[in-house]
């Protein structure tokens, strides 16, 4: 028996070990109840007496040889996978993705908000609707070329004698009379009407699904100074207290007179000037808003309501539209395409 060739294979076989656990498996090869040194032990007995002394000498020797060296070779391997698993406390933290809300969702919280704090109550009015609600009712008669200003996806169905062909609501306007015939006719209305709208359109400005939100005001002796002091409390709210309203006379069917909301650029503050040259957002210091004007008296009627007693006055603003105006985004198509860098700006 050669130990020294033994000690040398044991030396071998313990480099070869590249964990701690290797080296714990080799100690068991070598030093378990069935173990290496046990054989060699019991290989004593055929021998003679005075060659079973040297041999139990060095085989106790060599068992003293294989422990020491395993449990340096262990302690080695500890410390070598200790450091691989370190933490490095300088190290930036592993950044924690957590989901969040849509831009325009956000937007929806917002504005709601802003109107339930003076008392306007939120609802939502159908998506898919019939012509009469998203027209007939709003004094736009079906020869009416008005309806085509809104150029409205209809739907396949058989349309109903009263209602008319089913529609994509192109505006929110179909829940102002939806709405007053909920109250049962009955003012006071403060409503806001936020939803989904559609018109077939794709462009920088423009998608064919877009968000509405739609406020009206019905009750005794309301005036445009009611609407135009309305609109400024939602514009300094929503926009900063600097900004400034003005209306300018348009032309909808369902209000008169009727108008359309400028706010002051949110990038040249109405100055239409940046860092000496034109502004490119607005080009003359002011941005449209939306539409708006006094309820016509038709579509009071309409929803059971008498002119002679109450006014209100109403208004539809695009949701996409003022959010792109508050933070300065050019290309509305940037909410739908899902893209998680502009997601993460909200
Ligand atoms: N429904 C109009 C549009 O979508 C906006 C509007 C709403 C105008 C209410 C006046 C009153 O363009």
């Amino acid at each position: 028996m050669d130990i020294t060739t033994l000690k040398k294979t044991v030396l071998d076989e313990l480099a070869k070990c590249t964990t701690a656990d290797a080296a714990s498996d080799l100690e068991l090869i070598y030093l378990g109840r069935n173990g290496r040194v046990n054989e060699l032990l019991k290989g004593i007995k055929s021998l003679s007496l005075e060659e079973k002394k040297t041999a139990g000498k060095d085989i106790n020797a060599f068992k003293a040889f294989v422990t020491e060296e395993v449990r340096r070779a262990k302690s080695e391997l500890y410390a070598q996978e200790e450091q691989k698993i370190k933490v490095d406390v300088t190290l930036p933290p592993p950044l924690n993705k957590s989901g969040s809300l849509h831009p325009i969702t956000i937007a929806v919280n917002e504005i709601t908000g802003i109107f339930n704090k003076i008392g306007f109550i939120r609802m939502s009015y159908p998506e898919v609707d019939w012509e009469y609600y998203a027209f007939e009712v709003l004094n736009m008669p079906k020869t009416h070329a008005a309806r085509d200003d809104f150029e409205t996806t209809f739907l396949n169905g058989i349309p109903d004698k009263k209602m008319g062909k089913m529609v994509l609501t192109p505006h929110t306007s179909n829940g102002q009379v939806r709405e007053m015939e909920r109250l049962k006719s009955t003012p006071p209305i403060r409503m806001i009407n936020i939803g989904k709208c559609y018109r077939p359109n794709w462009d920088a400005t423009h998608t064919p699904m877009f968000h509405q939100f739609e406020g009206l005001c019905v009750d005794k002796g309301i005036t445009i100074a009611n609407l135009k002091g309305t609109l400024e409390y939602f514009v300094k709210s929503y926009f900063g207290e600097n900004t400034e309203v003005r209306l300018r006379p348009h032309h909808f069917q369902f209000t008169e007179p009727s108008f359309e909301v400028d706010i002051t650029c949110t990038m040249c503050k109405g100055s239409a000037v940046v860092e000496g040259k034109k502004c490119k957002i607005c080009k003359s210091g002011w941005l449209e808003l939306g539409g708006t004007g006094m309820v016509h008296p038709n579509v009071l009627k309409a929803g059971g309501i008498d002119p002679t007693i109450y006014s209100g006055w109403a208004f539809g603003f695009g949701i996409e539209r003022v959010n792109m105006m508050k933070y300065g985004i050019d290309d509305i198509r940037n909410y739908y395409t899902g893209d998680i860098r502009f997601l993460n700006l909200f």
